[in-house]
């Protein structure tokens, strides 16, 4: 069953959100003219489902995401969106302090606030859902920067699971076996397995939701050495104290609930929720789990050694 052309579209194998983008606006970010300096934070979108009810597939993004058809476009990845702001603005202490982090690291195919990509000044920061098929050709020249974070799936889907049942635009579904199952059941294309395949088109860091949780500093700079910043001490630990998750969890800024606005049924939950590693124990049986690992092992047969990380 397809999505219905009321919330969803299809474009060239990948769906998109018909208030937000037309395909021809699509087909022009082929020829969409980049710099050096760009830099590319690619997710998976929730908003990308196979049959209108439900995500793709299971594959490691962070922002695996399931959706009802009336799903709508959706600010994601919030942590790397957030340390690659504090990277660039040296940790807001140049005047962009009161910037949505929308316009500081914005949509490349969802400029929702129709700002002037254009004209922008360097470096300029963008964020994508786009499959490596559709990105601007020039990407492909390996001088700008891609950055694609993966996550333990199994934790997506709670995460997940507690978000949909707070936002008021994603499909309810109180019972997490009907979700896993729903889950499961996608059969779209491999987001992750597209760009891995690929990597050696683009100047790409992969990186994943577990190692940025277990060595924060380690990783901002890691992000640095890739993005050619050099950061002092003293910024470095700017960034690393505001990328925490107990300062995100209080930055209205960063985590995005006064953003989202009407968005959220408040009281429900909360964006930033638990931020922990391997918090899919407590929600799922062994047998969930079971039956997630035998999918999973399915979808990911050709996925590069790199990702073959242990979902358990
Ligand atoms: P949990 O629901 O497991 O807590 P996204 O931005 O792609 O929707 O991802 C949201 C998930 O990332 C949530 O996971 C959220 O808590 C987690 N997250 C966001 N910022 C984080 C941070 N600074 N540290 C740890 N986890 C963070």
């Amino acid at each position: 069953m397809e999505p219905s052309e009321e919330f969803l579209f299809k474009h060239k194998g990948f769906y998109f959100h018909p208030g937000h983008v037309t395909p021809e606006y699509i087909d022009s970010l082929e020829d969409f003219e980049i710099r050096d300096s760009d830099v590319f934070v690619v997710t998976y979108p929730k908003s990308d489902c196979d049959d209108g009810r439900l995500l793709q597939d299971i594959t490691n993004t962070i922002s695996i995401k399931t959706v009802s058809n009336k799903a709508i476009f959706f600010p994601r990845n919030v942590w790397i969106q957030n340390i690659l702001s504090f990277i660039y603005h040296e940790g807001h202490r140049d005047g962009t302090e009161n910037m949505k982090i929308i316009a500081r690291v914005p949509w490349l195919e969802y400029n929702v606030h129709n700002m002037d990509y254009v004209h922008r000044p360097s470096s300029r920061l963008f964020t994508t859902h786009l499959p490596y098929y559709l990105v601007p050709r020039d990407l492909r020249n390996r001088r700008e920067k891609v950055i694609y974070v993966a996550r333990n799936p199994k934790d997506v889907a709670v995460s997940y699971f507690h978000f949909s049942n707070f936002s008021v635009m994603l499909e309810t579904i109180p019972d997490f076996n009907i979700f896993l199952e729903r889950l499961l059941a996608g059969k779209g294309k491999f987001h992750l397995l597209g760009w891995s395949t690929h990597r050696d088109d683009f100047n790409i860091l992969f990186l994943t939701y577990e190692e940025m949780k277990k060595d924060l500093r380690g990783t901002v700079l890691k992000i640095c050495k890739f993005l050619g910043k050099q950061l002092n001490e003293k910024e470095l630990d700017t960034v690393v104290e505001n990328a925490t998750f107990d300062k995100m969890k209080t930055d209205p800024r960063a985590n995005y609930e006064s953003m989202l606005g009407n968005l959220l049924e408040r009281g429900k939950g909360h964006f930033l929720r638990k931020g922990t590693i391997g918090d899919w124990k407590n929600t799922m049986t062994v047998a969930q789990s079971e039956r997630f690992d035998n999918v999973f092992k399915e979808k990911t047969k050709d996925l590069s050694s790199m990702f073959s990380w242990d979902i358990n």
